[in-house]
């Protein structure tokens, strides 16, 4: 396992080693949703590149960018065994240098849910996803539905920009109480992390409603948010079951619903999804 930093020299070592390429692209801090990705890539894959950039575009102004958690000798000790061959970590100068000015503009798909709190977000991933495609031209990238919108996103994109590569999407990783492994994570304190898992069970509720034939979007929705009102220290931001691909609100479940759901726990914001 090589680590590099610059795009040159990944390019370089791309054309040394042929055969199939399989892509994770991270903002580092790894935890075993990450991992389970990687564990993938390496069996679907002659190679594997694992990038690692906390990609400032994709963060707001006055956003946690700069307490993101930075790690990069504990997540190169985490990939070690898992046989990948390079791990792409350039600096931000590397990736936008100076009067760097294109961006990739994703329309409707980012628009709700996550994309309406947070704008400007999509944008950021949308841009430096492209980005990593080109430099690293894989065969097959990996992607966590733990990100629901963040999937249907990067799978309009590669499809409007005829980008040639597969998007895989791997299971949510969980802790044993239900809670989404995620960075930010390491962010709750004692009570916070404790109060965390009712994502996780107002995500249930809906699912048990769903399997004992609810089909009324608004019920389900519903059944999210009474949960989450158990709990005083989560504050929702909101909560959606929506299609999967356009994101829109649905009123009736015909085929698939993503459940999902975004909450702030103190000053956390936490979010986490069902994929019906
Ligand atoms: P990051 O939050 O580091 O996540 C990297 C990948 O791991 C994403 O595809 C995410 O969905 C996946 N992931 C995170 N937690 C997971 C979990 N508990 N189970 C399964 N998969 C999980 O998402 C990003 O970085 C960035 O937006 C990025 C795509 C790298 C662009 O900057």
């Amino acid at each position: 396992m090589i680590l590099v930093e610059t795009i040159s020299d990944f390019r370089a070592h791309r054309k040394k080693l042929g055969g199939t390429w399989g892509l994770v692209p991270t903002m580092g801090a790894l935890h075993q949703g990450h991992l389970s990705l990687v564990e993938r890539a390496r069996r679907e894959n002659d190679h594997v590149a694992v990038s690692i950039f906390v990609n400032p575009t994709q963060f707001a102004a006055g956003g946690d960018l700069a307490k993101y958690p930075r790690t990069l000798e504990r997540d190169m000790q985490l990939l070690e065994p898992y046989g990948v061959d390079v791990v792409f970590a350039p600096s931000s100068d590397e990736i936008y240098p100076p009067h760097f000015q294109t961006y990739v503009t994703v329309e409707e798909v980012t628009q709700p849910l996550e994309g309406a709190m947070r704008p400007g977000h999509f944008r950021g991933v949308a841009t430096v996803v492209t980005k990593l495609f080109n430099i690293v031209q894989p065969d097959r990238a990996y992607f966590g539905q733990k990100d629901g919108q963040q999937v249907a996103v990067i799978k309009q994109m590669t499809r409007d920009l005829n980008i040639l590569v597969e998007i895989i999407v791997g299971e949510t990783v969980r802790e044993a109480d239900g809670l989404a492994m995620s960075s930010r994570n390491t962010y709750l304190s004692y009570e916070e992390r404790k109060a965390a898992p009712v994502l996780y069970r107002a995500l249930c509720a809906a699912r048990d409603a769903f399997q004992r034939g609810e089909r009324d979007a608004e019920k389900l929705r519903a059944a999210m948010r009474d949960v989450l009102k158990q709990e005083p220290r989560a504050h929702v931001e909101y909560v959606s079951a929506a299609d999967p691909n356009t994101l829109q609100e649905l009123e009736v479940v015909e085929n698939s619903v993503l459940l999902s759901m975004a909450v702030r726990i103190g000053s956390t914001r936490l979010i986490d999804n069902f994929l019906l």
